[in-house]
């Protein structure tokens, strides 16, 4: 008989990933993903530990499923709630503890024993806490991936962080830095390509510390892979996310000019323009390292775009400093962040640190900080108006007769055009920019077509 499974992600890309992940892994025991919690057999909380808010937000969600749990036994049905991902692994035992309705707490090392778990708390009623970070490889355990009808799809190739930025949470709550085999990945990607999907987003905390076996002997790092992944047929796009600027090997940055499947768009996440604040932070590099590491990219990729992330109003952050960040965000016009504001997240050593800012201050820099980024998202989308771009079309518009696909630099371009072209790359030629959006036409419709028309038939 078929259960409702409803799972509820907070986060990062990791763990978009992962809930896709579990709903495989649940699938053959008959579970079946829904929308909505109300009316769900089982309910995850795919917990982030990043900021506050976001644990924050866990609790009051417990909260509310408490009540779903009461109901539901008031008909006779009983109903599995779960918590997984980052905060289950900080705080698994405070879970237990505030919120003893939880059947299951586990961290993001080891859904794969899912059918295990499952099975444990329905015999004992609850109480299932897994929080190790088991021997035994998560990935050999996983079922491969499926596409689901996409067109693009995310490999996770790395996980964990050993860079113990002074911040952040991750290095714990997802352990050491651990990297798939080689071949394991090219298997996922094969599967891939041959269900359709055209694009590849290689994912990990810090992705550009790969450095997975090779069958050949050795290990390679993410370069290699990326130029591995390109030679598999009907790969036409390959991204990967997040890197850290430190990881930037040459093997890497030649990709960029050599592999043409390799998008010109990169996440490279700086947090701060100032180097006490990096050098606080613990980071590795100072500003003027990132400028150059830049700089050698522009030069094997002169369409080279670039987005990342800010933290606001670390420990000791200065108003000179936080000038830095604005000028070194005008000279790379980041054409997308995300910015936060620093949090200090228990058990991190920037929580002890001396010269907090106040949030007043550090609600001031934000939003000055983000009227500049969009600034320049809005000038850099103006300024593809008359390019022409091949756009990924990977979904159906709200409008009739509409499609919308990505750019190259991930800019949602809407489009008129038949559905047949749906999961195809398509030159457009951008007419119209808005704030967080494209829309174009295709440059020669009657062709586009009848070429789809006949490849298909
Ligand atoms: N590995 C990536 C980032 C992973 S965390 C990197 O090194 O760039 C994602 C983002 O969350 C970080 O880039 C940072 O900007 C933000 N972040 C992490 N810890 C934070 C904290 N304590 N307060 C505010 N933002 C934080
Ligand atoms: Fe966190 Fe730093 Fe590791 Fe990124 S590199 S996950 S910010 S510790
Ligand atoms: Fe959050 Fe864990 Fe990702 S803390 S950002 S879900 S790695």
């Amino acid at each position: 008989m078929s259960k409702k499974l409803h799972i509820k992600t907070f986060g990062c890309q990791m763990n978009v990933y992962d809930s896709q992940r579990m709903t495989d892994v649940l699938g053959p025991l008959g579970y079946e993903t829904v929308d909505e919690p109300n009316d769900a057999d089982m309910v995850i909380l795919n917990t982030c530990h990043i900021r506050e808010k976001a644990t924050e937000k866990v609790f009051s969600d417990l909260g509310r499923l408490k009540k779903h749990k009461t109901k539901r036994a008031a008909q006779g049905k009983s109903t599995i709630i779960a918590v997984a991902g980052c905060v289950a692994q900080a705080a698994g035992k405070e879970i237990t503890r505030r919120a003893p309705y939880v059947d299951m707490v586990f961290g993001p090392q080891t859904y794969h024993r899912l059918p295990e778990m499952v099975a444990r708390a329905t015999r004992a009623g609850g109480g299932v806490l897994d929080l190790e970070f088991p021997a035994e490889a998560k990935f050999d355990h996983l079922p491969a991936p499926r596409s689901e009808g996409e067109t693009s799809a995310f490999i996770s190739v790395q996980e964990g962080c050993d860079k113990f930025c002074t911040y952040c949470v991750v290095p714990y709550t997802r352990g050491a830095e651990f990297s798939r085999p080689v071949e394991s990945i090219l298997d996922d990607v094969k599967t891939l390509a041959s269900e359709g999907v055209r694009e590849i987003n290689l994912l990990g905390q810090n992705v550009n510390a790969f450095h997975g076996t090779s069958a050949q002997g050795g290990t390679l790092g993410l370069g290699d892979l990326i130029r591995e992944v390109a030679t598999v047929n009907g790969i036409e796009r390959i991204r990967y996310i997040t890197s850290h600027p430190a990881d930037m090997d040459d093997s890497l940055i030649t990709a960029h000019g050599e592999v043409p499947q390799l998008m010109p768009f990169l996440h490279l996440p700086i947090q701060s323009g100032a180097d006490p604040i990096l050098r606080a932070m613990n980071r590795g590099h100072s500003a003027q390292e990132y400028r150059e590491t830049i700089a050698r990219l522009k030069e094997v990729q002169p369409n080279l775009a670039l987005s990342s992330d800010f933290i606001i109003g670390f420990p000791g952050e200065t108003d000179k400093d936080f000038e830095n960040t604005m000028a070194l965000i005008q000279e790379m016009k980041f054409i997308q962040a995300y910015s936060f504001k620093f949090s200090p997240r228990p058990g991190t050593p920037a929580v002890t640190m001396e010269n907090q800012v106040e949030e007043k201050v550090k609600s001031e820099r934000l939003t000055l900080l983000q009227d500049l980024l969009g600034q320049i998202q809005v000038e850099f989308n103006n300024a593809c108006v008359g390019k022409t771009f091949p756009v990924l079309l990977d979904r159906e518009g709200r409008d009739e007769g509409q499609l919308v696909g990505r750019s190259p630099y991930m800019q949602p371009v809407h489009v008129t055009a038949p559905t047949s072209l749906k999961g195809e790359i398509i030159d457009l030629k951008i007419t119209d920019s808005f704030t967080n959006s494209l829309s174009g036409v295709q440059l020669n419709p009657d062709k586009t077509a009848n070429l789809t028309v006949g490849a298909s038939a």
